[in-house]
């Protein structure tokens, strides 16, 4: 099948490499040039493991290709897959107007039936604004739409996308479930036909309303990013009474009803999804009248909670840090990706850096990123590895829970840091076996 993939993000480029990869003909879209350009001479803009060797195959085998030219990616794809970005706006809604950009280029460049697949995380109602959208393009080409029985110039189709950065091709190519909410058959019948390969080994296709297919994905990333406000608020609770958090997890999530999955106490959510995703539905209730309560409290929650380090640093140091020095392992948001979007190591940098303190990160992949976003400055340098962030530092400040931090040569820590004292915001270590090692050590939810 010939498709178009609207946006080479993220999503936008997993989903088209791994559409490639099962034998489609793909073109990869993008108003960035820069992005084409790394793209098209060999090079991935983003750090998603595996992502590479896919692009690099399909590639080669000719099955996959990268553009700016609007014009020549309309007129390839039956299916226009819109994954453009959908960032907060100031109001904390979905700001749609890249989504609604790429509909409009649509509606421009179409000669014949498409299928508009809105990949992107839209707000409930958006399919109509981009039906809205190709229709006013085309009314203004004089192509009025087609008499009611005949088969439709273009369909929209909801298609979110469950994907996580750092397992995204592993999670596109075995996808717990492929949502679609579509209304007329022929989008359908097209939607079955793309996705028949991931149908094999059982029928993994949801077929509903747009609106619910729409409200579906905001529902998952909200309950997800609940559980997680969850475990944080209660870690805070344990510190109090005595409780150790990481107890108390085990104890529910092996409750069936509960599950192990997303209960974690750390140092707060952020990425590219959570955060403006719980922005953007309780915007959709409020503006409905209808304010959505538990997600206020799971926003404020998270609010506070990358703030929880700083609060342990300066009962520790004092709160002015002037003088004082820190080692930072952990800049990305999550481990596998590169993406600083909303990460807590902002939040602690910034907040370390206006008490005076500096900071030495190090970061196995977004140190390009982190460079990216603060460029050169006196308070912050650099590392080459953990190890090396080390020296000199007057503790150890641990945000992001990557594998190679998970065990350390504690020795060397010892030797390097002016004090041993560690403050975990993902939780790796023993509180006891760390006291052993003579550490001053503080988790999350573990401080009994
Ligand atoms: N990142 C994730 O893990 C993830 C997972 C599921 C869903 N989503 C959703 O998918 C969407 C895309 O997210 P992402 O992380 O891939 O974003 P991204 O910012 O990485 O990529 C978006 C790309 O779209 C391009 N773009 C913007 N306007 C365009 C236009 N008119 N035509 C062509 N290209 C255009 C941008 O230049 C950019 O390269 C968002 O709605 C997001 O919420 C993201």
């Amino acid at each position: 099948m010939k498709i178009t993939v609207i946006g080479s993000g993220y999503v936008g480029l997993v989903s088209g490499a791994c559409l490639a990869e099962l034998g489609n003909d793909v073109i990869c879209l993008d108003v960035d040039p820069r992005k084409i350009e790394i793209l098209s001479t060999g090079g991935v803009p983003i750090y998603e493991p595996g992502l590479g060797e896919v692009i690099k195959s399909n590639v080669a085998a000719g099955r996959l290709r990268f553009t700016t030219d609007v014009t020549e990616s309309v007129a390839h794809g039956l299916v226009q897959m819109i994954a453009v970005g959908t960032p907060s706006g100031e109001d904390g809604s979905a700001d749609l107007q890249y989504v609604i950009a790429a509909a409009r280029a649509i509606g421009r460049a179409m000669t014949e039936y498409k299928v508009i697949v809105d990949k992107s995380t839209v707000p409930v109602g958006t399919a109509d604004k981009v039906r809205q959208a190709v229709q006013e393009e085309l009314n203004k080409r004089g192509l009025v739409p087609q008499s009611p029985g005949l088969s439709p110039a273009f369909s929209v189709v909801s298609n979110p996308e469950f994907l996580k950065e750092g397992a995204a091709i592993e999670d596109f190519n075995r996808p717990d479930r492929i949502v679609i909410g579509a209304e007329d058959e022929q989008a359908i019948r097209v939607m079955r036909e793309m996705y028949a390969p991931f149908q094999r080994n059982h029928d993994r296709l949801m077929v509903m309303d747009i609106k619910s297919a729409e409200l579906t994905k905001y529902a998952a990333n909200a309950m997800l990013a609940t559980r997680i406000s969850f475990m944080n608020e209660l870690a805070n609770l344990a510190e109090k009474v005595g409780a150790d958090i990481e107890h108390v997890r085990k104890g529910i999530g092996s409750d069936q009803r509960i599950g192990y999955h997303f209960l974690y106490a750390g140092c707060g959510y952020g990425g590219s999804c959570f955060p403006k995703d719980v922005r953007a539905l309780k915007r959709t209730a409020e503006e409905l009248g209808m304010p959505l309560r538990v997600l206020q409290a799971v926003e404020d929650v998270n609010d506070a909670q990358k703030s929880v380090l700083l609060g342990k640093i300066t009962r520790h140091f004092g709160d002015n840090l002037k003088g004082k020095h820190f080692a930072l392992w952990g800049l990305a948001f999550k481990p596998g990706t590169d993406d600083m979007r909303e990460a807590t190591s902002r939040v602690v940098m910034e907040g370390l850096w206006e008490r005076g303190a500096t900071v030495t990160a190090y970061d196995p992949v977004a140190m390009k990123e982190t460079r990216h976003i603060f460029g050169e400055r006196a308070d912050l340098r650099y590392a080459d590895n953990p190890k090396d962030a080390l020296h000199g530092a007057d503790a150890l400040v641990i945000v992001t829970e990557w594998k190679a931090f998970k065990s350390p040569d504690f020795n060397v820590i010892k030797a390097r840091l002016k004090n041993p004292v560690i403050f975990d915001g993902r939780n790796l270590f023993e509180p006891a076996d760390m006291k052993a090692l003579g550490f001053e050590y503080h988790g999350i939810g573990r401080e009994a």
